[in-house]
């Protein structure tokens, strides 16, 4: 572990690496206490220099090297800390190296480690070093032979990947497998696991007829969990096809789980190395939101080996060029797959719910990011430690930046943009700009004129700019003008003085007339229900034509730009927005709109006038009876607001009135609408057909689960009986859970009690659906301090697995508002990472980042939280991933 402070990396710093290595051949002795690598390659001038060569080597013994076919003694290299340097005295050599790495004792689970009895890599991003001295940078790419040798009970299945080209017994009993792949590659998609597990395999046929070999290996016993895995891998495979004319391009693509893994997954080619919670899936266990995120975690790891693997970045501060574009990939694929064999309107109603919880997920973590002191540009300009850039803003604010240009280029032009990427860059490692170059190919030639130039900028800003909205209708000329002003504070550490431009921004919006009844909008020769408007300047107007009647504004349909937008407006008009909008995410958000106006004006103190709770009840009313609306829909629009996108709406933030005011409005609803609730619940308890996680059946159980929340947080007399009811008959994970955590949430403490220890015992042998248990008490209003305390004594709670630790630590510091914005909970938090950290740093730093907004809270909150961060950076031998948060969060 470091105890100095790291060094700033910064973008403008990049310099090529001064060798290329074709080949790289690496053997390996595994076992768990000690496992020897062998490395051999060859290493060639760039440029006709002599220069040092320098290896990065981290946690590792150097046990012998050779430099053409000569050992090196001591004095021949230097060793340190980082690395290995050595000095050649020719522009090309042969270099042998045998080194060796530890991991059992590999509690970051970054390099090689295990999981339970098996071994496992993870080498993103500079996870290589801890296996082997390389240039561990993603702009050296090399084709990889790797030789795997263990022991044959212990190590049944030794992969890696590529292709196998033998495997066999060797003479001292233990098994030998050798793997070619054939892509150059940089090293942190470099993967190998060994271990026992059980295999399902799928044949199928490529769209080029060749015949492809899918694998999901997970640990023994579970194999029964990953018929779902599979579907979703083959229908990953077939949508890249039919979508990006993408194919694979590999006889053979495994996906591992693993029980201990830092994040979701990782794309190492040819073998996904994956968190068990995004493989395994089944009715019983398994959530229907579960069934979803295995869906698109899979397809976003396929979807990486075109964006990512084929084309690489060139340093990391390029990380969004593979992380946003695949997330909107994924995106795309989920919402093809809600969408598929339906059209019109309920096609774009089921691909809003997607949207939704899209932008849902951006409002919830990357707008705090982008307004806290991590803020950052989607590519960073500086960095100290890699891993803590691996955030929300480069993910999600990345995607959008991607489907920005989607919008400005339409569905046809965008793959040719994609098409013009890989002609350009297969086999290359490269930056967004490159990518923008592509895509700005083709939108000068279809938008003459035109070019992406300043649409760059998205590149460079950070925070989350604002867009004010004023409107002007003139009846006698029967035009309606629009004037939109967009700002974007400085953000982060961005230099207060420095300018922030205007943004080009697809502003799409529309109309309606004052019943609800959507206008066709005419502006210069455009036509259309929904235009989407080129924002460019600082301030810019539209005149519409033909519209006799002052209109409704439908404003940033389907969230065409991740900007915030302010408009002042009656609540009668969101009011006429929730019932009658047809842009399915726009009506979504003029509903969630009333609702948030609500809850923070009592948060803030106000007592809602009555009729302000009449029309967010009178709107319920109407969603909750509308026979158009799809159940999924419904459960959406029916929802009240995340506590963390409205707490990220108070200024400063009020984290306990928000959840009591939240919680109030909740209740009204609740009674308000009681039989309602009842009727729902009840139509949606009749006989179901056998479970299938699909977007009806799953949109149906969600409603009946809102239904049921609200009954019991109103306290309505027959709720409790009902939950119990849903718990004991329940066939699968979505109702049981659904009951349980609306009895854990509302119920009386025995029913809480009750519950809590059935669920404990009927699944104590599944460490997913036991997160499941911690979390949900985690999150119980009831729960204090001292109960976390206390379940962190529980015998199945491990701080070493990162699932458990999320579960109970970081869901209740992250979701447990009342509980943690306390003295003790602020206490518990720096603790607890403190803790963490002495384990596996990058989870630690995650943790540290909960409260890196500090200062934006109410006062007797940012004191407490100030003397806990400083509590932590006097910690001695704090790493320098947590150092790097707390350092910013200080500034
Ligand atoms: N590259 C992985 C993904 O987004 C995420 C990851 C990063 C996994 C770093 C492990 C370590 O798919
Ligand atoms: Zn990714």
């Amino acid at each position: 572990m470091r105890t100095d402070t790291l060094p700033t990396i910064s973008r403008h710093d990049y310099q090529p690496y001064p060798y290329q290595i074709e080949k790289v051949r690496l053997e390996f002795d595994l076992a768990a206490e000690q496992t020897l690598v062998r490395l051999a390659f060859r290493a060639s001038s760039r440029d006709g220099q002599i220069r040092p060569l320098v290896l990065d080597g981290e946690d590792i013994e150097l046990i012998e090297i050779s430099l053409n076919g000569v050992a090196l003694n001591a004095q021949d290299y230097q060793l340190d800390e980082q690395g290995l340097t050595l000095s050649p005295a020719a522009t090309e050599f042969d270099v042998v190296l045998v080194s060796c790495c530890r991991p059992q004792e590999n509690t970051m689970l970054m390099g090689l480690y295990i999981s339970g009895q098996n071994l496992f890599t993870q080498c993103e991003a500079q996870g290589f070093r801890r296996i082997t001295f390389f240039p561990d940078r993603p702009d050296v790419m090399s084709r990889y032979e790797v030789v795997l040798r263990g022991d044959a009970k212990r190590y049944p299945y030794l992969l890696s990947n590529g292709n196998l080209l033998e495997s066999t017994t060797l003479d001292d009993g233990r098994t030998q497998a050798i793997w070619e792949d054939p892509f150059p590659k940089p090293s942190y998609l470099f993967a190998l696991v060994a271990g026992d597990f059980d295999v399902r395999e799928r044949e199928i046929k490529k769209a080029n007829g060749q015949p492809a070999l899918l694998q999901v290996y997970c640990d023994r016993g579970d194999g029964d969990k990953t018929e779902w895995a599979m579907q979703c891998l083959e229908h990953s495979v077939r949508w890249d096809e039919q979508r990006f004319g993408l194919e694979l391009d590999l006889d053979r693509f495994m996906i591992v789980a693993a029980r201990d893994f830092n994040m979701g997954a990782m794309e190492n080619k040819g073998l996904n190395i994956f968190n068990s919670a995004y493989v395994l899936a089944d009715a019983q266990s398994t959530t229907d939101a579960s069934f979803n995120a295995v869906e698109a975690v899979i397809g976003h790891e396929y979807f990486h080996n075109w964006t990512g693997n084929r084309v690489t970045c060139r340093d990391w501060f390029q990380l969004s060029l593979k992380e946003g574009l695949t997330v909107f990939r994924d995106q795309e694929f989920s919402a093809d797959m809600l969408a598929q064999g339906l059209d019109g309107p309920q096609a774009a109603s089921a691909r809003a719910v997607k949207r939704i919880d899209d932008v849902s997920v951006l409002r919830a973590a990357q707008f705090p990011e982008d307004a806290g002191p991590m803020a950052h540009p989607i590519r960073p300009e500086s960095y100290q430690e890699i891993s803590n850039f691996y955030t929300a803003t480069i993910y999600e604010k990345g995607a959008e930046v991607i489907r920005m240009q989607h919008t400005l280029l339409g569905e046809e032009n965008f793959q040719a943009g994609i098409r013009e990427y890989f002609k350009r860059h297969d086999g290359q490692a490269v930056t967004c700009d490159d990518f923008v170059d592509s895509m700005d190919s083709v939108y000068r030639q279809v938008k003459p004129g035109r070019s992406l130039e300043q649409f760059r900028r998205w590149y460079q800003q950070a925070g989350t700019p604002r867009v004010q909205v004023s409107l002007q209708h003139d009846p006698a000329t029967q035009t309606a003008t629009l004037t939109l002003r967009q700002s974007n504070a400085p953000a982060g550490i961005e230099n207060k003085s420095t300018p922030k431009p205007p943004l080009h921004i697809p502003f799409a919006l529309g109309m309606l007339d004052q019943q609800g009844a959507p206008l066709t909008l005419h502006l210069d020769d455009q036509q259309g229900d929904t235009l989407v408007l080129d924002f460019t300047e600082a301030e810019q107007s539209w005149t519409f034509t033909q519209i006799p009647d002052a209109p409704v504004l439908s404003l940033l349909r389907n969230f065409s730009a991740p900007v915030r937008v302010d408009y002042y407006r009656p609540d009668s008009e969101l009011a006429l927005l929730a019932r009658h909008d047809t842009d399915p995410f726009a009506r979504w958000e003029a509903a969630q709109l009333l609702a948030t106006r609500l809850i923070l004006s009592s948060a803030s103190g106000r007592t809602p006038s009555a009729t302000q709770l009449a029309t967010v009840v009178q709107t319920w009313h109407a969603l909750v009876q509308d026979p158009a609306l799809s159940p999924a829909y419904k459960a959406r629009i029916l929802s009240l607001p995340s506590e963390r996108e409205l707490l990220e709406q108070t200024q400063p933030m009020t984290p306990r009135a928000v959840v009591q005011a939240r919680r109030q409005l909740q209740r009204e609803l609740g009674l308000a609408l009681t039989p309602y609730w009842q009727e729902l619940y009840q139509y949606l308890s009749l006989e179901q057909a056998p479970y299938s996680p699909d977007a009806l059946q799953a949109g149906q159980r969600s409603l009946r689960n809102l239904a049921l929340n609200y009954l019991l947080v109103a306290g309505v007399s027959t709720g409790p009986r009902l939950a119990r009811n849903q718990y004991d008959q329940a066939t699968n994970m979505t109702d049981r859970m659904g009951a349980l955590s609306a009895l854990v949430n509302y119920g009386d403490q025995e029913d809480r009690q009750d519950g809590l220890d059935d669920f404990f015992q009927r699944w104590q042998d599944n460490p997913l659906v036991l997160d499941r248990w911690f979390s949900l008490q985690a999150t119980a209003p009831s729960t204090q301090v001292a109960q976390v305390r206390a379940l962190m004594l529980h015998p199945a709670f491990s701080m070493r697995n990162p699932n458990r630790a999320r579960s109970l630590i970081f869901q209740f510091c992250m979701n447990n508002m009342q509980a943690v914005h306390t003295p003790e909970g602020y206490t518990f938090w720096a603790e607890q990472v403190i803790a963490l950290d002495k384990l596996n740093p990058e989870i630690s730093a995650r943790l540290a980042r909960v409260f890196d907004n500090w200062a934006r809270f109410e006062p007797e909150a940012r004191d407490l939280l100030k003397a806990a961060l400083e509590r932590i950076q006097a910690e001695p031998g704090l790493s320098g991933n947590v150092a790097e948060i707390v350092h910013k969060a200080l500034t």
